[in-house]
């Protein structure tokens, strides 16, 4: 049975370990017990806020409703063949222990998305992605239960409209679906995907290329750039990667030759937020107990006693110098409460 806790703080639920409170919060462990607290909460009218690993959040104030963490658990064989298999996994698992869990038995597909922090109910969402994947291309469908009717309703892949850091339930769904398990398809016979960035050099010091070498190598070059939550409080990137017009990345390249640019076809280039900010004076900046890490100015980080005010601050003011410099906007990734 659940219990709903009063004036807690939200510092351990979240990466960026700012101190706020919440009214209230509750831990549900099933999909009846999510009903079943959706039906007699006594204050229907309060906000409600699903909480996964908080890796994604930036708290900015206390928060005056409910926060629910589905801690639905489970890892589910649902159909099998000799070339893959499809696992049915509860929204409350650890992500990275179910990538090691995959790996372990040669599973494929989500490898190269190895020690990502949060939970697997959330990796739909802004469909989580690394190193050349992203979980749309292993996700079967999504099973949630709908805040208004309590009904379970399964959005197949199709359906979730996933695109880059960004599905339905960002959007037209957004607030009103708590996701409770995520299917995968993977493959048993698995095709490596080793073209991002320095995957392949950082390979080339172990004698075989196989899911356990990759995952180690992904960790490896994670651990040299992203800073560890537990160290210094952060969510990841702060900012999503523009995808700007072909004619205006042409323009910039011609001013800035070693500017990086990816080609996303239909006209439109990817340029990496990294490397706008860091051209913009913000890597390694520091302002108060706020500011921009030293090895991936993409990621703005809690030095220790930040508030989520002070780190939305430092991410308005590069906004703006981003654009001054660039006249390009560059949209948070991070969910603002
Ligand atoms: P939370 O922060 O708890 O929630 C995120 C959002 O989802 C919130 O709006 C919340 O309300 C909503 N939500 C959570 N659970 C549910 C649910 N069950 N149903 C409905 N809504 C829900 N992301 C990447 O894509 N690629 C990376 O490489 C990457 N690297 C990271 C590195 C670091 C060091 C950190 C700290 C973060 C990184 N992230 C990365 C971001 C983050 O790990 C992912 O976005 C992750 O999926 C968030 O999971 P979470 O459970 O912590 O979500
Ligand atoms: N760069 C800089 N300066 C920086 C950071 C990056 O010039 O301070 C340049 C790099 O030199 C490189 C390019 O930007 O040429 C891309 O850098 P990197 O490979 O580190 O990736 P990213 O674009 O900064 C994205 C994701 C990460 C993901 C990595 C690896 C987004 C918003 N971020 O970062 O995801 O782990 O690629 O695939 O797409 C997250 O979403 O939280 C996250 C960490």
């Amino acid at each position: 049975m659940f219990e709903i806790k009063e004036n807690i703080s939200l510092k351990n639920y979240n990466t960026f370990g700012i101190d706020v409170k919440s009214r209230f919060f509750v831990e549900c462990t099933s999909s009846q017990e999510i009903v079943d607290f959706l039906k007699t909460r006594q204050n229907p009218n309060l906000p409600l806020l699903v909480l996964g690993g908080g890796s994604n959040v930036l708290f900015t104030k206390d928060f005056d409703g409910y926060i629910l963490r589905p801690s639905t658990k489970g890892i589910e064989i649902i159909n099998e063949s000799d070339d893959d298999i499809t696992i049915k996994v509860g929204a409350g698992e650890d992500w990275d222990e179910f990538v090691a869990y995959c790996v372990e038995r040669n599973w494929g597909g989500i490898e190269n998305l190895s020690l990502i922090p949060g939970n697997v109910g959330t990796c739909p969402i802004q469909n989580i992605g690394a190193y050349g994947v992203e979980v749309e291309d292993v996700i079967a469908e999504v099973e949630a239960l709908n805040i208004s009717t309590f009904k379970t309703e399964c959005f197949k892949n199709d359906e979730c409209e996933f695109a880059y850091r960004d599905s339905i339930f960002k959007r037209k769904l957004k607030g009103t679906q708590i996701i409770t398990h995520v299917s995968f398809k993977l493959q048993k016979q698995p095709v490596f995907k080793l073209d991002y960035g320095k995957l392949k050099d950082e390979l080339n010091r172990f004698d075989k290329v196989n899911l356990a070498n990759i995952r180690q190598a992904v960790i490896d070059i994670r651990n040299s750039k992203l800073p560890k939550p537990e160290e210094i409080g952060n969510a990841g990137s702060f900012f999503k990667n523009p995808v700007i017009e072909k004619l205006k990345a042409i323009e910039l390249l011609s001013q800035y030759e070693d500017m990086p640019s990816y080609d996303q076809g239909l006209g439109k280039v990817k340029i990496p937020a990294g490397w706008l900010i860091e051209k913009a004076g913000w890597k390694g900046k520091r302002i108060g107990n706020a500011g921009v890490h030293k090895n991936q100015a993409l990621v703005l980080v809690n030095y220790g006693g930040s508030s989520g005010s002070d780190i939305y601050n430092v991410a308005t003011e590069i906004q703006k110098s981003v654009k001054n410099m660039f006249d390009i906007d560059i949209a948070m990734e991070v969910n603002i409460v």
